[in-house]
């Protein structure tokens, strides 16, 4: 029987912590219409409308090794894949359902091919899970919040048993943690309404995930969703909590903490677009550099950055995804340990961009320079051992200019001569303090 055992809990999550930054790959029969992931539901599509869909699934452009090739040299030290999302269909050769990747056209279990080749380039993996499914029999359907069926009355909930769906959800999930390997982690999605906690029988489902794959990391929404924290953070940890908050395309303006002022683990997780899975027609892709400063801002507030691609019908990544993959890779080439291992600091966010530090190493994130000497305030000149560029290593000193000689008290930096920033959207500073 699992129980909450503080130490336990923070040696199983210290990878995660050191890790800070995850790919999150929704795929599945939804990118043919390419409309979201959602879109049985928005559309109140009836299944036999989706069901062509997967009756020609057959990505010709899946390639494994090139999705985890790319996750790694975009910095990226953890993989999670969806191997269920709330339309039901099974990326794995599960013996409970016929509604599997490997009994469409394409014929490949593909939780195996990712995570091997995910671990192959030395990745940690995690599987995303649906406790909805709206292709079950015996999920509720007519009056559920979000079932495709939910409206319409011949869809009546008579006969359907809601404990056949507890067993079968919970023999796939036995199936994930006893057939793949070791599991990283495990993200559930998501608790509403009534079914949350001991409705998805979640303390008998813990216990059974926690037996058979010790150490690893949940998150919280068997007990919430993007919304609400989990009772980790309440002070109040059920057997099923979550290791870790969920927010959702948003960061916590000030971290997460919990009523004792403790800092709490967290995981933004962040499409490029709007939507997590493909959509053809969605092409409002953060830029790249708006992506950089988002990852600096979580791993400033002390959370980790989950980066969600979605691949088309074909299996292959968008080209704006490889785009802001590619230039958040060229940067951690140079920049990864202000981000690695990083957390808040307990200076104030300084006034030109982001603080992040790992002990006594303090990662100054620059997004502008300043004018002149660049002013450190509330650190003293004898707190520092020696400041560097990233960019070259090149040495900064305390800056003896007579332009600041009215400000004794505040110190300065000498980044050199040349005004414009070596990395126009983020310039790291490495101050070691004594
Ligand atoms: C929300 C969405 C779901 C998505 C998840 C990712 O729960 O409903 O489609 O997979 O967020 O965090």
């Amino acid at each position: 029987m699992y129980q909450y055992n503080k130490a336990e809990y923070l040696r199983r999550m210290q990878w995660f912590r050191e890790a800070r930054l995850g790919m999150f790959i929704h795929f599945g029969l939804y990118a043919i219409p390419a409309r979201g992931e959602w879109v049985r539901s928005n559309e109140k599509m009836p299944e036999e409308d989706y069901l062509p869909f997967f009756h020609h699934f057959n990505p010709k452009h899946f390639d494994a090794t090139q999705w985890a090739k790319t996750a790694k040299a975009a910095g990226m030290r953890y993989l999670i894949l969806t191997a269920k999302h709330h339309d039901g269909f099974c990326l794995f050769d599960t013996a409970t359902t016929d509604y599997k990747s490997t009994n469409t056209p394409f014929g490949l279990d593909i939780v195996r091919e990712v995570l091997d080749a995910a671990r192959a380039e030395g990745l940690r993996v995690g599987l995303y899970y649906s406790l909805l499914d709206w292709h079950h029999p015996d999920y509720p359907h007519y009056g559920d919040r979000n079932h495709p069926m939910r409206s319409d009355e011949r869809h009546t909930n008579a006969g359907r048993i809601f404990s056949r769906y507890i067993e079968y959800y919970q023999s796939q999930v036995r199936e994930l943690c006893s057939n793949y390997g070791k599991l990283d982690i495990f993200w559930f999605d998501y608790s509403y309404d009534h079914l949350r906690g001991e409705a998805w029988e979640a303390t008998r489902l813990v216990n059974m995930v926690r037996s058979l794959q010790p150490g690893i990391i949940l998150n919280n929404r068997l007990e919430v969703s993007g919304e609400g924290y989990g009772s980790l953070a309440e002070g109040n940890p059920t057997p099923y909590h979550g290791d870790f908050i969920t927010p959702e395309r948003m960061i916590p303006p000030e971290g997460i903490r919990n009523q004792q002022g403790e800092e709490l683990f967290w995981e933004t997780c962040v499409t490029m677009n709007n939507n997590w899975g493909y959509c053809r027609d969605d092409r409002c892709f953060k830029s790249p550099e708006m992506i950089l400063r988002k990852l600096v801002e979580s791993i400033s507030k002390g959370g980790n950055f989950l980066l969600n691609v979605g691949p088309d019908g074909n299996g292959a990544f968008p080209p704006e995804a490889v785009e802001i993959l590619s230039f958040l890779g060229k940067w951690m080439e140079t920049n990864a340990e202000s981000i690695y291992g990083c957390g808040r600091s307990s200076l104030s966010k300084p006034e030109f961009g982001r603080y992040t530090q790992r002990g006594k190493t303090l990662y100054l994130h620059l997004f502008e320079n300043a004018l002149g000497p660049l002013p450190l305030l509330g650190i003293r000149k004898e707190e520092i051992e020696s400041a560097v560029l990233l960019h070259d290593y090149s040495q900064c000193p305390i800056s003896t200019s007579w332009v600041h000689s009215d400000y004794p008290h505040i110190t300065f930096l000498d980044l050199g001569p040349y005004p414009n920033l070596p990395d126009q959207t983020d310039t790291v500073v490495k101050i070691t303090l004594k």
